[in-house]
């Protein structure tokens, strides 16, 4: 036997599967492309995660549409976080290219257009279904962990929390949290002492700062009603197609704690959410990050850790996690150890440091009969990647340079007028872009204090009649509760609180 040959039934043998899977292109040998050689990916260990990495221009972003198009096809619901916001053209089919038919007819399959469900979802004021989560549901200790605070800090915000439990007050957004901090050490200090213990204010003070340099990256926004309800991620169209939400978030990339933030709060509300998956033939849901280096930057010890134990849970629940970035030491090693698929683009060697990434990078590889998959870094062309997944028993898939088929959707953006099409035709945005601002903590509090005041000048009132009297002229808040009872429905602590409480 020849070597193509070899070749061939060594990537035929590695890429069998039994159930469904994507095909991604055909196995190069020599950089020639093997036709017919497929290499093809089992939906049943695409919750195992994955990495698409490779330098700038070779190919990631039309990887990730490659792959969220034909999970849609396969009635897969995906989300994709765009950072640069060149996604969008997935809702448009390919205009076709020659270039195109012929690097299928290369591969081994005849190319198709097709246009994809999309749902445009946003972070920011730009347009889009809004995504907000209250503050209640983010919880106490996904709260410190974003904030970074120190565990006397963190005690004090698991005080707020059980003081608002214990009274009813729904924190809906930073607003409600901002006002309960400073009740803790003002007017509400005695009542505080009484049931939960001193709160120094220069505690308080320091999470008040913290707050508002969230809120200066925008999360106020983001924090509020009306909570997006993940179970809105995985619909399925009229015909069978997997919706793909598409996170809108080109106005974020200076803002790196809002988008970790918003992460995981996501993947902790996924996670909470939806149910057990056993040994499943697919998964439920496939999320991508693109410019995934964006959350790990910047990104605290503890949020890692969180971060990280997440992507461990999550897997259980059918849920997929695909980073994408230039080089994959942007991702820790500990989430890197946890990543089934590898698609790998060219690597550029211009300095010593880049080679020196290059050899880290080929020795993560399976080792390989047919490559020095050092050279094949180096040498691969746009649209080619090494690719390495898990077979459906789990074990590692041989090592296939690949030439990578063509999206099927449209590989540019969509103009502003085919964008205004899919907002038009959203279901989900007259469902969450209302702005509510109901009675919570904030207004409640100001209530309580606006009563306890009156009644204390009330009381003053009374003493300087009786001028003989000598007890304290003020009433401590806590004799005078007016805090109003909301129905518990009303307030109902987020599966998240627990769920961070139980991963500490
Ligand atoms: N699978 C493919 N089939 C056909 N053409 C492709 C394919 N992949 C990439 N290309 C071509 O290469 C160009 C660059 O690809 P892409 O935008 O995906 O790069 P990237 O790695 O995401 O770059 P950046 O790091 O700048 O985001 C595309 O515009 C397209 O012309
Ligand atoms: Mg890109």
């Amino acid at each position: 036997m020849g070597k193509k040959e070899d070749f061939f039934a060594h990537i035929e043998a590695g890429y069998t599967t039994k159930g469904d899977y994507i095909s991604m292109g055909a196995a190069m040998l020599d950089g020639e492309a093997i036709t017919n050689a497929l290499v093809k990916i089992p939906l049943k260990t695409l919750n195992r995660h994955g990495l698409i990495a490779g330098a700038t221009g070779t190919g990631k972003t039309k990887t990730l549409q490659v792959l969220a198009e034909n999970l849609s096809d396969k009635g897969i619901p995906v989300l994709l976080m765009d950072l640069k916001g060149d996604l969008s053209g997935l809702a448009q089919p390919s205009p076709g290219h020659p270039k195109i038919d012929e690097r299928h007819e290369k591969i081994g399959f005849p190319f198709t257009a097709k246009k994809f469900p999309i749902e445009i979802l946003s972070l920011s004021e730009q347009e889009g279904v809004k995504l907000r989560a209250t503050v209640s549901e983010f919880g106490p200790v996904l709260l410190s962990r974003i904030l970074d605070l120190s565990d006397t800090q963190e005690g004090i915000v698991a005080v707020i929390f059980k003081y608002c439990d214990d009274h009813k007050l729904p924190l809906l957004d930073l607003k409600d949290f901002k006002k309960v901090l400073q009740y803790a050490t003002g007017e509400g200090k005695k009542e505080f002492e009484e049931s939960y213990g001193r709160i120094a204010t220069s505690s308080t003070g320091s999470i008040l700062r913290k707050v508002i340099e969230l809120e200066q990256q925008g999360a106020d926004l983001f924090f509020g009603e009306k909570s997006f309800d993940v179970n809105d991620l995985t619909r399925i169209d009229e015909n069978g197609r997997g919706f793909i939400s598409i996170i809108r978030l080109t106005d974020i990339q200076d803002r790196p704690k809002l988008f970790s933030t918003f992460m995981l709060s996501l993947l902790a509300e996924v996670y909470a959410t939806f149910p057990e998956q056993g040994d499943s033939d697919r998964p439920e849901l496939i999320l991508f990050i693109d410019e995934a280096h964006l959350i790990f930057k910047e990104a605290s010890k503890a949020l890692l850790d969180q971060i990280e134990s997440i992507v461990k849970l999550i897997r259980s629940k059918g849920i997929g996690l695909y980073f994408v970035t230039q080089d994959p030491t942007d991702v820790p090693d500990a989430v890197l150890a946890q990543l089934g698929l590898k698609v790998q683009h060219a690597l550029r060697a211009f300095t010593a440091k880049d080679r020196k990434a290059i050899k880290l990078t080929a020795e993560n590889y399976p080792i390989s009969d047919f490559y020095d998959t050092k050279e094949v870094l180096t040498s691969l062309g746009i649209g080619e990647a090494l690719i390495s997944a898990l077979d459906e028993k789990g074990r590692p898939t041989p090592l296939a340079a690949t030439l990578l088929r063509a999206p099927m959707s449209r590989m540019d953006v969509l103009t502003e007028k085919e964008l205004k099409e899919v907002i038009d035709q959203s279901r989900l945005i007259p469902k969450y872009n209302e702005t509510i601002d109901r009675e919570s903590a904030y207004e409640i509090l100001n209530e309580k204090i606006e009563k306890a005041e009156a009644m204390a000048k009330k009381e003053e009132e009374k003493v300087s009649t009786r001028t003989s009297s000598s007890r304290s002229r003020r009433s401590s808040t806590r004799q005078n509760p007016v805090v109003k009872v909301l129905t518990s429905a009303t307030f109902i602590r987020g599966v998240l609180g627990i769920l961070s409480k139980a991963m500490k």
